[in-house]
C-alpha cells in the first residue's frame, strides 16, 4: 500500500484515509479535534482493531494539545473524558487498550504541562510505530505455516487499512508473497458493510495480489471445491481462552473449515489480547438495522423489516488451528497456552 492509514503530520494535525469512500475515491480526513477523530470510528471511516487504537492514541495527544490545562490535574480530567468520548465501539479491545495506555503514560510524567503534552504526543506516534513493527513480526511468524502457492481465504479487512500499514492478515500474506512470489487470496464480501468487497479486494490489487471476491454464502461451496489451502481472519478481541471475536461469519467460516479440514488461522498483534475479560462478558456491537435494509441508498427490503445486525461473532479455540501474533504462534489454543505467551 502506498499509504498509510493513520498518520500524525508534524503540525499537530492527524491525517486518516476515508475508509467509507474506498476504492471508489482515496480521500484523506484531516483534523485536530479528537472529537471528530471519535466520530471517524463511530462511523467507520477508520476501522479495523489496530487502526482504531492507533486513532485513540493520536485522539488522545490531540485531546491534551486542545485542553487548555494549566495543571496536569486538569490535563488529566480533561483525557479522562476524552477517553470515553474516543470509545465509541465496544468490541475491539485495541481502543480501551489505547486510551488507557495513554492515560498511564500522563499520569506517570513527570514535568510541565508542556512536557506532559509532548509526552503524550511522542507516544502516539510510538503506537502507530509499535503497530507496523507488531505487524511485519506477524507475518514473519506466519511463514512457516504458508507454502509456496497456497491460496488464502479471508474476511472482513484485516489488511494494511485495518492497522496503520501492512495488516495482519495482510502481513501473512504479504511477507508470503514477497518470498514466494505466488500466493493468491479469497475475500469474502462481509455483509453488510463490505469490508472484504471493498477494502482487501482494494488493497490486495494494489499490490498485485492475484484475489477472487466470493460472497460470505460461498464460502462452504469453496471450501468443498478445494480451492483455498487455509483461512486467515483477524481479530477484534482474543481471550485468554482462546475465544477469538472477529467480524461476523468468522465463526460459520471456521465452522465450515472444520467441517473440510481447512487450517484456520487467526493473525492478530499483542494489543488485541485481552486476558481480562471472560467470554460471557465480551460486549458484541451492535449497529443499525438500515446497514441491512439499504444497499447504496436504496432499500432492499420492506423499509420496517425486523433486523438483528450483530457486527462481530466468536469463534471458540476448538475451532482455530493456531493464533499468530508479534510475539509468536499459539497452536490448537488452551488457556494454558495464552498465559504462557502473554501473561
Ligand atoms: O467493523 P470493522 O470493520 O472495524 O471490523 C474489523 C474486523 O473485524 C477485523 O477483522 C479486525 O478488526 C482485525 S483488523 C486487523
Amino acid at each position: 500500500m502506498m499509504f498509510r492509514t493513520i498518520e500524525w503530520l508534524e503540525n499537530g494535525v492527524v491525517r486518516l484515509v476515508d475508509q467509507t469512500k474506498l476504492p471508489l475515491k482515496v480521500e484523506f480526513i484531516e483534523t485536530s479535534s479528537h472529537e471528530r477523530i471519535a466520530q471517524a470510528i463511530k462511523v467507520m471511516e477508520i476501522r479495523g482493531a489496530p487502526a482504531i487504537g492507533a486513532a485513540a492514541g493520536m485522539g488522545m495527544a490531540l485531546a491534551a494539545l486542545e485542553s487548555n490545562a494549566q495543571t496536569k490535574d486538569e490535563l488529566i480530567s480533561y483525557l479522562e473524558t476524552a477517553a470515553q468520548t474516543l470509545n465509541t465501539r465496544p468490541t475491539a479491545v485495541n481502543l480501551t487498550w489505547a486510551t488507557r495506555r495513554m492515560l498511564g503514560v500522563a499520569r506517570a510524567a513527570a514535568g510541565d504541562v508542556q512536557a506532559i503534552i509532548q509526552r503524550l504526543i511522542e507516544e502516539a506516534k510510538e503506537i502507530a510505530e509499535e503497530d507496523v513493527r507488531m505487524c511485519r513480526r506477524i507475518g514473519e511468524n506466519a511463514l512457516p505455516l504458508i507454502r509456496p502457492g497456497f491460496t488464502i481465504q479471508t474476511i472482513c479487512n484485516a489488511g494494511s487499512l485495518a492497522t496503520v500499514h501492512l495488516g495482519t492478515v495482510g502481513a501473512v500474506i504479504r511477507v508470503a508473497h514477497e518470498k514466494y512470489g505466488d500466493i493468491k487470496v479469497y475475500a469474502a464480501e462481509t455483509r453488510p458493510r463490505q469490508q472484504g468487497a471493498r477494502l482487501t479486494v482494494f488493497e490486495m490489487m494494489e499490490d498485485n495480489i492475484d484475489t477472487t471476491l466470493i460472497t460470505d454464502g460461498m464460502i462452504g461451496t469453496v471450501f468443498r471445491d478445494g480451492r483455498v489451502d487455509c483461512c486467515v481472519v483477524g481479530a477484534d478481541r482474543i481471550l485468554k481462552t482462546g475465544h477469538v471475536t472477529n467480524k461476523i461469519g468468522t465463526y460459520t467460516m471456521a465452522i465450515t473449515a472444520k467441517y473440510h479440514g481447512v487450517p484456520f488461522y487467526v493473525a492478530a498483534p499483542t494489543s488485541t489480547v485481552d486476558m481480562e475479560t471472560n467470554v460471557e462478558d465480551v460486549i458484541i456491537e451492535e449497529r443499525s438495522p438500515d446497514e441491512v435494509r439499504i444497499i447504496n441508498g436504496e432499500y432492499i427490503t420492506v423499509p420496517t423489516a425486523k433486523v438483528y445486525n450483530p457486527a462481530f461473532d466468536i469463534t471458540p479455540p476448538e475451532l482455530i488451528t493456531a493464533i499468530i501474533t508479534d510475539r509468536g504462534v499459539v497452536k490448537n489454543p488452551t488457556e494454558e497456552k495464552m498465559r504462557k505467551m502473554f501473561a
